[in-house]
């Protein structure tokens, strides 16, 4: 059975909802699961904008012989070739032997090395700035190297005004029927999918995604709809959206708060969080949101890492190291390029406490633009009540820091 929604004249949504993938690239769980999101224009010739992973391509199929009723299918577009996309383009071939496909060089190149034969087919390699007409509906193609791969392209329908965005302005998370962002609450039930989504998958390329959208703010006036590969389509309210990637890809963090994310293995870093934590929210700053790292998978401290302006780190002295699973969030803001946050270190060791020296020195020796406040509370198994002075003192700098 078909599964279909309508974007807008001749334009629609033909893609599949996932509920059975738990970890997305196989590392990030998505327990809300996750759209492929495809679209079909039909036009005097009929386009198929990308395809969809390898689980959903039966839905897909479905949708696309439910609105081509017999007609050829003659133009496949591809902006982007990783496989949570591009898995389903061999079959399409199959299906429609005569489809022309439009893509970049490099798209047409990660093609034949992922297996698909695409070169009996007719294939338009495409550079940025090129345009073409499918009939009443002129696109054009635009670069957007590492967002999320170096082959991605975005098109721009110049008729209508749908920039399909390929992953960037996507989202975690499946649409379950609903299509556009404005169908749902999505300030209070999306957007901390959609900052896991970005902030893991692509936060690595923010200046990447800063060139796109400067490319973007050249035509911000024409775009009507953002039509990305995952998550809701994009129609009222454009600049809410662009202005949460505006500071993702920047690296500034989107409120003033505290996240405060502690490693315990029996407890008292823990108390000493969350005595912290009372401090905060005691003194008024209450924008404060504590994890343990060792059951938060990653990408939701990365999340929050992006979203607050400043971080405290609590971790037990491990084999003389850091905690493992502290160190691992530590080497993945790294890897994701966090920048311009503050830190507070806790640190807790019972013979030869080593965890503040050497989360400072991470900080500062592999993190960029990070401040670290002097007031580090260093505690010798628990926190004993003579620590008071220490623990008010850093909840003190802490909440200077945070109203500056
Ligand atoms: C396996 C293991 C290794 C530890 N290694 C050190 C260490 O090298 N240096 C140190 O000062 N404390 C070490 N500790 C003590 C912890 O840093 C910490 O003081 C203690 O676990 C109490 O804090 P918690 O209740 O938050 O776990 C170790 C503890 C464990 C269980
Ligand atoms: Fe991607
Ligand atoms: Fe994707």
């Amino acid at each position: 059975m078909h599964c279909v929604r309508t974007v807008t004249d001749n334009l629609y949504w033909v893609g599949a909802n996932d509920h059975r993938l738990t970890l997305f690239e196989n590392i990030h769980p998505i327990p809300r699961g996750v759209s492929y999101n495809a679209y079909l224009l039909l036009d005097e010739k009929s386009v198929l904008f990308d395809t969809v992973d390898w689980s959903a391509c039966r839905q897909l199929l479905e949708n696309m012989e439910y609105l081509l009723a017999g007609k050829p299918l003659d133009y496949l577009v591809i902006n982007h070739m990783e496989p949570d996309h591009g898995a389903s383009i061999e079959e399409i071939l199959l299906r429609w032997p005569k489809v022309k496909v439009i893509s970049t060089e490099k798209s047409f190149m990660l093609m034949r090395q992922f297996g698909f034969h695409v070169d009996g087919h007719e294939l338009v390699e495409v550079k940025e700035g090129d345009t073409y007409s499918f009939g009443a509906h002129n696109v054009t193609f635009v670069g957007a190297p590492m967002v999320h791969w170096p082959e991605a392209m975005v098109t721009f329908d110049t008729t209508n005004g749908v920039l399909f965005s390929a992953d960037a302005f996507g989202s975690f998370i499946a649409l379950d029927g609903k299509l556009f962002a404005d169908e749902v609450d999505f300030d209070r039930d999306w957007i901390d999918e959609a900052r896991r989504y970005l902030t893991n998958i692509v936060g690595k390329y923010g200046p990447h995604i800063q060139l796109l959208l400067k490319k973007a703010g050249g035509i911000l006036d024409q775009i009507k709809f953002i039509c990305p590969l995952h998550g809701p389509v994009w129609r009222k309210d454009l600049m809410y959206f662009i202005d949460k990637y505006d500071k993702w890809s920047r690296y500034e963090p989107e409120e003033k708060g505290v996240l405060i994310a502690y490693a315990s293995m029996y407890g008292n870093t823990e108390a000493a969080a969350q005595a912290l934590a009372a401090k905060l929210c005691e003194k008024g700053v209450t924008n404060v949101a504590v994890y343990d790292v060792s059951n938060t998978h990653v990408s939701y401290l990365i999340s929050e890492a992006f979203k607050y302006s400043h971080i405290v780190l609590a971790s037990v002295t491990y084999n003389l190291g850091i905690y493992p699973v502290m160190h691992n969030f530590l080497m993945d803001m790294k890897a994701l390029n966090l920048q311009n946050r503050t830190f507070a270190l806790i640190e807790n060791g019972s013979w030869a406490c080593k965890s503040g020296d050497l989360m400072q020195k991470f900080i500062d020796e592999e993190l960029k633009n990070m401040t670290v406040l002097n007031e580090r509370l260093s505690l010798a198994s628990s926190l004993s009540e003579s620590k008071g002075a220490e623990l008010d003192a850093l909840a003190d700098a802490l909440t200077e820091s945070v109203r500056a």
